[in-house]
């Protein structure tokens, strides 16, 4: 059987491989390899590498040449073959095989072994590439375009969660079509035909519990929970008040009753929004424990079910910024002003710094450039006496001006203050209040509660040193 082997299939490959394009694969293909091996090795005996350009190289493109490279050795094969068929050049007998040339018996011992490693290369290649297409590194990194998501990724509670493990979740059709999506999204990155800002809410994202609710239990119960919020004035002393909250987050209490803020919404209400971004939602289906529906809608009675976007509402119905928070320019300030990395003993700080983080920069490197430029010329000419005291607050001031603006808006994708909201609460966007507007009613004359203690105590707002805070011991 061997010996028929090597008649009918060694004999006639070697003869047709022996032309440019199979040479030139074979090159390819082997210059590749030994490449990858050499960087696998590197890796494993030395620091890893998160440069996702290498990444790019090393787990994309040199897997791409080697396949290539292989795929060309058959070509050339056939190439030659229809060629001499064509001049009738094909001989009766391929030129035989002398096994004791040991010069060619080397050469078959090469390329047996050759074609074992190349196997081995395939798949280890393939599978590199597959895990490294799945990192934070080439979602974020690898394509600018994903930069303001990457940005708040990498400072969000999740910024150790990959990427995948909330876009596309855990299955081989989930996969599938992540990586359909992406290739049409490649190329539109390519030839510039992306769209900016990334719209928001990704249609494609998958339900809350094959992604969410593999690290959450939606029914766990928080009960409580305490918000302390400061804001700051814009007056020369950029005078502090605190709002203290305490939200009613429930969830499924000890007597498994669904309670609060959490327990009410999962699973059972339905939802129609007729604008892209989920905004304006007139229409809302709440199945009850009896098995009947209540629609709640601001239409006219006898309207029906309006045309639009048909949803279950689940954790990403609040929780839409999860991973990717954009504050707004006031909450970022105040968070910083509160943490005192911009001092509120600068005088005027709380003003001048809304003015430097509002206005228009053409670019974050002229951003940076910029505001703590502006802000030292403001106390140099008006308040001489602050920046001789006080120069190190304000040098540490505009430096953490420029991080906040950094952090939030990325001129080249045109993503600024407020270009995406976040459904949580509802003083600076809609959120909650998309339903939650008194505006929804149902038959029964009964609406959608906009009882502000529905959702929390309000034990305190916008107060100078509230005396809870003082009992509770946080103050
Ligand atoms: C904890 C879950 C989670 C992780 C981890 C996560 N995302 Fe998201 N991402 C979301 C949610 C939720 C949305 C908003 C979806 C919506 O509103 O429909 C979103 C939206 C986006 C958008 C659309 C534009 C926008 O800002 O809304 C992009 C782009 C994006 N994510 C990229 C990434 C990249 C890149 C990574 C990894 C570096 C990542 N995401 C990690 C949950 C996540
Ligand atoms: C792979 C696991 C994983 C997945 C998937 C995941 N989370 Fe988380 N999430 C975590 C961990 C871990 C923390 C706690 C991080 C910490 O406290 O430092 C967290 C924290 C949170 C918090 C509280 C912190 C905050 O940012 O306010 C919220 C809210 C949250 N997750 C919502 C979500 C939502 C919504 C999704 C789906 C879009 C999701 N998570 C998907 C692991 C996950
Ligand atoms: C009706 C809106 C709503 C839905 C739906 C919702 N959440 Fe929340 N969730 C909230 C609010 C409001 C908070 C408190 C926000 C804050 O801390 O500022 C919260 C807080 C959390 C926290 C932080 C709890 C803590 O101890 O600080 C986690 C984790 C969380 N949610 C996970 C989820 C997951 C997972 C789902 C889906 C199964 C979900 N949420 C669905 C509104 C919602
Ligand atoms: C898509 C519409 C929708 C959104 C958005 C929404 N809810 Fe609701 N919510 C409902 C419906 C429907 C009910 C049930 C009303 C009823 O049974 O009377 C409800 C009930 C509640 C209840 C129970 C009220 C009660 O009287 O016991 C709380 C608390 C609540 N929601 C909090 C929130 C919070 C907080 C947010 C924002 C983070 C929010 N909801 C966002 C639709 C929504
Ligand atoms: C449907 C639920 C819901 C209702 C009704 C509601 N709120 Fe809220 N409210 C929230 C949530 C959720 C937050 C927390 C937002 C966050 O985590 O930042 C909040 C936060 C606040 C805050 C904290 C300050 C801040 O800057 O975030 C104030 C003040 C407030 N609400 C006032 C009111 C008042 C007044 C009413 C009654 C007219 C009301 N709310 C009705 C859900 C509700």
């Amino acid at each position: 059987m061997l010996q028929k082997f090597r008649e009918n299939w060694v004999r006639p490959a070697l003869f047709f491989g022996n032309n440019p394009i199979s040479l030139a694969g074979g090159a390819i293909t082997t210059a590749s390899g030994v490449t990858m091996i050499a960087y696998w090795l590197m890796e494993f005996f030395g620091r890893p590498n998160d440069n996702p350009y290498l990444g790019l190289i090393f787990f994309l493109l040199l897997p791409a040449l080697f396949i290539a490279g292989l795929a060309l050795i058959p070509v050339g094969v056939i190439v030659r073959r229809r060629k001499l068929q064509k001049a009738g050049q094909i001989p009766a007998e391929f030129p035989k095989i002398d096994f004791n040339d040991h010069i060619f018996r080397h050469g078959v011992d090469i390329v047996l072994a050759a074609t074992i490693v190349n196997l081995l290369v395939v798949s280890v290649a393939s599978y590199r590439g597959a895990s490294y297409m799945d990192s934070p590194q080439f979602c974020g990194q690898s394509c600018h375009v994903m930069h303001p998501e990457y940005t708040a990724y990498k400072i969000s509670a999740h910024s150790h969660v990959a990427c995948v493990d909330c876009h596309i979740g855990s299955g081989a059709q989930a996969y599938f079509s992540a990586k359909v999506n992406g290739t049409k999204q490649l190329l539109e990155v390519t030839f510039d035909r992306y769209p900016t800002p990334i719209p928001s809410p990704v249609e494609s994202l998958r339900p809350a519990r094959y992604t969410c609710e593999g690290c959450h239990t939606p029914a766990r119960f928080i009960g409580e929970k305490l918000l302390v919020k400061s804001a700051f004035a814009d007056d020369e002393k950029n005078t502090e008040t605190q709002s203290v909250v305490v939200l009613h987050l429930g969830g499924r209490d000890s007597l498994s009753h669904l309670t609060g803020i959490h327990g009410v919404h999962l699973g059972h209400i339905e939802y129609v929004a007729t604008d892209p971004t989920r905004t304006s939602i007139p229409w809302v289906q709440k199945r009850n424990e009896d098995g009947s529906e209540t629609v709640f809608t601001t239409l006219p009675a006898g309207s029906g079910v309006p045309q639009g976007e048909r949803r279950v509402m689940d954790c990403i119905d609040c929780h839409n910024r999860a991973a990717h928070t954009f504050v707004t320019a006031e909450d970022a300030l105040n968070r910083a002003m509160a943490e005192g990395a911009v001092s509120p003993d600068l005088p005027w700080i709380h003003k001048k710094s809304m003015e430097l983080l509002k206005a228009n920069y053409a670019s974050e490197a002229e951003a940076s450039v910029k505001i703590p430029a502006e802000l030292v010329a403001f106390y140099r000419s008006e308040h001489p006496e602050v920046l001789a005291a006080k120069a190190a607050l304000v040098k540490a001031a505009g430096d953490q001006l420029v991080v906040l603006y950094s952090q939030n808006v990325f001129p080249f994708m045109k993503v600024t203050w407020g270009t995406h909201p976040n459904h949580i609460g509802h003083m600076d966007y809609p959120g909650c209040f998309r339903c939650h507007d008194g505006n929804h009613a149902a038959k029964d004359g009964t609406s959608i509660t906009q009882d502000c203690s529905a959702c929390h105590n309000l034990l305190v707002v916008d107060e100078a040193k509230p005396k809870v805070l003082t009992d509770l011991g946080i103050q």
